[in-house]
């Protein structure tokens, strides 16, 4: 942990291009508690200033490049939140109003009075050390909140908690829905992990990755000869999930016919091997989840209603983030300190700016869209704390997507399939979200899935 020691001091930004003052302050500042870095002109402090959170800038108003009155600009237009203070040795009134103007909290005629430069230090040290403490008071009470990995304060998710709790030690079939990205693996493996079969196993099937002519066999298993290929006897993962929990994710991709073989094993408890005679008894608990509205679904023929009438019985329901911003922070705050420790960097927190901008956000890829801009914001970040800059580049950051500019076909759906222009704009506007990517461009998690393989396929090695 390189910065690890710095991370707990705040920063200081000398601006002066006599270099006599600046390591006067330096001395100063270094036994006030700062971490220090200069700059000899407004040019490099403007630089310095668009790298990493400031906490306090003294800066010389005459200088060559860019004038003092440049950086407070600067500082003022990219809401860096850094406490500012010009000095000058022509001080005049004009001057005064003006850096005022501009954001500037204190006025230092030069010669310095150096008690005064130690008390405004002083100040500001409190404050950084306030703010650290608040932040490490968010990011506690994200992991004392934490349920089985989710977090969630507003009463949304505390109510979801509380259900996932009630739920585990009976439920035998859960439907949980969702936005993409909201948590529905999460929950499932929650409602398993808080269950009597927590020591069993908890199979995962993603039915939008299955190829379709394999499904049945892949959840009822196959005997010798079912079909060509078919070499030996197989159990399918109904039987391996014996005694435990089976995750059907994305169940909305389930082809129709495996729908009705999942319908009678539902209700009678009994698997059939493809090419058996005799149907075999299993008990296993059935968890579905699903980012599409399965009534409307079924209103376009694509999924059976008494199949739906089967799972939804009980059924979890997710709330998208943006409709729980209060819980912004303490994401936050939990996946910053996760991938500061990560990466070895001393962030602990964000700007109030950088807050500001996160709460703004509507999210559409949800808990999975937030963790991922921080994870790009902590790699960018050059200070400690999270700046509205860092937060800006990381959420208008590209995708990287090895999409060539080439057409793809998608056999499922009809009409012309979507270009690869189309997709990628479609993966940008959601955030990188491939479910709602695909429900833009009308086509299946599925069909997009196969698009971004044919492009990864004709521009290998750049990962997508
Ligand atoms: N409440 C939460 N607290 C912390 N992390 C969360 C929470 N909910 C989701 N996550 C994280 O967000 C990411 C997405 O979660 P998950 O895979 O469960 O979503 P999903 O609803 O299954 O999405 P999709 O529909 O795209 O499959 C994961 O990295 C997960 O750890
Ligand atoms: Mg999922």
């Amino acid at each position: 942990m390189p910065n690890r020691e710095d991370s707990s001091r705040p920063f200081l930004l000398l601006v002066d291009d006599d270099p006599e003052i600046r390591s006067l302050l330096r001395e100063i500042a270094g036994r006030g508690g700062f971490e220090v870095a200069e700059a000899a002109n407004g040019r490099e402090a403007i630089d310095a200033l668009r790298r990493r959170h400031v906490d306090l800038m003294l800066v010389d108003l005459h200088m060559p490049e860019a004038s003092g009155f440049d950086v407070l600009r600067e500082a003022r237009n990219s809401r860096t939140g850094t406490q500012i203070a010009l000095m000058t040795g022509h001080s005049s009134i004009d001057n005064a109003v003006e850096a005022i103007k501009l954001g500037a909290g204190e006025f230092l005629p030069k010669p310095l009075d150096l008690p005064r430069v130690r008390r405004l230090m002083d100040g500001v040290r409190v404050e950084f050390e306030n703010r650290q403490a608040l932040l490490e008071h968010d990011a506690d009470m994200a992991e004392r909140l934490e349920c089985f990995g989710m977090i969630g304060r507003s009463p949304a998710m505390q109510e979801l908690f509380s259900m996932v709790r009630r739920l585990a030690p009976h439920a035998r079939t859960v439907l949980v829905t969702g936005e993409t990205g909201t948590g529905k693996e999460l929950v499932s493996k929650a409602l398993h992990d808080l269950g009597p079969r927590r020591d069993k196993r908890f199979a995962t099937v993603n039915c939008s990755a299955v190829v379709e002519t394999l499904f049945e066999s892949e959840l009822f298993g196959h005997v010798r000869g079912a079909f060509t290929g078919a070499t030996h006897d197989k159990a399918g993962l109904f039987e391996a999930a014996h005694g435990g929990t089976l995750f059907l994710d994305e169940i909305g991709e389930l082809p129709l016919a495996v729908q009705a073989k999942l319908l009678r094993t539902l209700e009678n408890g009994e698997v059939q091997r493809v090419g058996a005679v005799e149907p075999r008894r299993v008990d296993v608990r059935v968890i579905a989840a699903t980012n599409r509205a399965l009534d409307e679904e079924i209103v376009k023929g694509r999924f059976r209603s008494d199949l739906y009438y089967r799972l939804n019985v009980v059924e979890v329901t997710i709330p998208p983030l943006r409709d729980r911003i209060e819980d912004v922070p303490y994401l936050t705050a939990a996946f910053v300190r996760r991938y500061s420790r990560e990466f070895g960097k001393g962030v602990s927190g964000v700007t109030p700016e950088a807050e500001d901008r996160l709460q703004q956000w509507p999210w559409p890829g949800n808990i999975r869209e937030l963790k991922n801009v921080i994870e790009r914001a902590c790699l960018l970040c050059e200070g400690h704390l999270l700046t509205e800059r860092d937060v800006h580049r990381a959420l208008q950051e590209r995708p990287r997507l090895a999409v060539r500019l080439a057409v793809g076909t998608s056999e499922e759906e009809q009409g012309p399939p979507p270009t690869a222009q189309e997709v990628r704009e479609a993966l940008d506007d959601t955030g990188g979200n491939k479910s709602l990517a695909a429900r833009r461009l009308g086509v299946s998690r599925r069909a997009l899935y196969r698009l971004l393989e044919k492009y990864e396929d004709a521009n290998p090695g750049t990962g997508a």
